[in-house]
């Protein structure tokens, strides 16, 4: 497979590292990388298998599957300048432009071409993204070669397009959500007495854990939460309280006022 990043900015940069380090798993023979200005990429130009250009169009012309990662204002310039090159027999494009739909590809490429929508997080750059693809017919078919490469960079999941924005709030703009839980756990973990590397570590490795005993035994949160709240104990204590200034429903409030923000945008 040869792979092209058309726009290496943090997200393309992100996939581009992901993709490097799976590159046999994947087998991705050429990464074509693009960007108007090569310079904050030019180290990823002394690998072999990596192409820097500024050019969209021979990138295209040398790929098969093109990764669109420009930001969404800048995806219909970008998609004028391929079209001529873009082959339908040949190539199948992914788009992880946010809000842009597939309907909009569509129109510049045409419906004779296999187009996916895909919403990453910059998790991809360590093999944890969550992924979600929605394609159109010919995307549909051409999914596996999707999948090959998201799964080869952590866990995907097909959805509806209509379904695009709520996965743009939950998986891209999550990875924000988590991190500042993370923070505020440090944060509270420092006023308890630790320093704040002991204190970070401490609260990542537990949110780590927390997501992989649900992964690997496939139980339900509350289950979790049953196991370790000892009546009348401490843990108990801490989550009502958490509870009775609003964790839950405060998280649920951000998330849908997010995805109305994203509706507006
Ligand atoms: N960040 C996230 O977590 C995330 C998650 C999911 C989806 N997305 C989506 O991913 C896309 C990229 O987001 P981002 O945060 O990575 O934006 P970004 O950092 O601004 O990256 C966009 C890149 O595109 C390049 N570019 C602009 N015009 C170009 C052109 N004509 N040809 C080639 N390259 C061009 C820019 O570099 P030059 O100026 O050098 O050309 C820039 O490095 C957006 O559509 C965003 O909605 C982002």
């Amino acid at each position: 497979m040869k792979i092209a990043i058309l726009g290496v900015g943090n997200l393309g940069y992100s996939i581009a590292v992901g993709i490097l380090d799976k590159k046999k798993d994947m087998n991705c023979k050429a990464l074509y990388l693009t960007k108007r200005n090569l310079s904050s990429i030019e180290h990823l130009g002394k690998l072999s298998v990596v192409k820097l250009t500024a050019d969209n169009k021979r990138a295209v012309k040398y790929s098969d599957v093109v990764i669109i990662a420009v930001l969404p204002s800048q995806l219909k310039k970008v998609l004028e300048e391929i079209k001529d090159q873009v082959d339908p027999n040949n190539h199948t494009i992914i788009s992880v432009a946010t809000g842009r739909e597939i309907e909009e590809i569509e129109a510049v490429l045409g419906q004779d071409v296999p187009i996916i929508r895909a919403m990453p997080n910059t998790a991809i750059s360590v093999g944890e993204s969550m992924t979600c693809l929605s394609g159109n017919a010919l995307g549909n078919k051409n999914m596996t070669c999707a999948k090959s490469i998201f799964n080869a960079l952590g866990q995907t999941l097909s959805i509806a397009e209509k379904h695009m924005q709520a996965a743009t709030v939950i998986c891209a703009s999550g990875i924000a959500f988590w991190m500042r839980l993370i923070r505020a756990t440090t944060q509270g973990a420092v006023q308890l007495g630790f320093h704040s590397n002991e204190a970070q570590k401490l609260s990542m490795q537990t949110c780590l854990g927390a997501a992989k005993l649900l992964i690997d035994s496939q139980s339900h949160p509350e289950q979790e939460i049953d196991k370790v709240t000892t009546p009348s104990g401490c843990t108990i204590e801490g989550l009502n309280e958490m509870e009775h200034n609003g964790l839950s429903s405060s998280l649920i409030q951000g998330l849908v006022a997010s995805y109305q923000k994203i509706n507006e945008i």
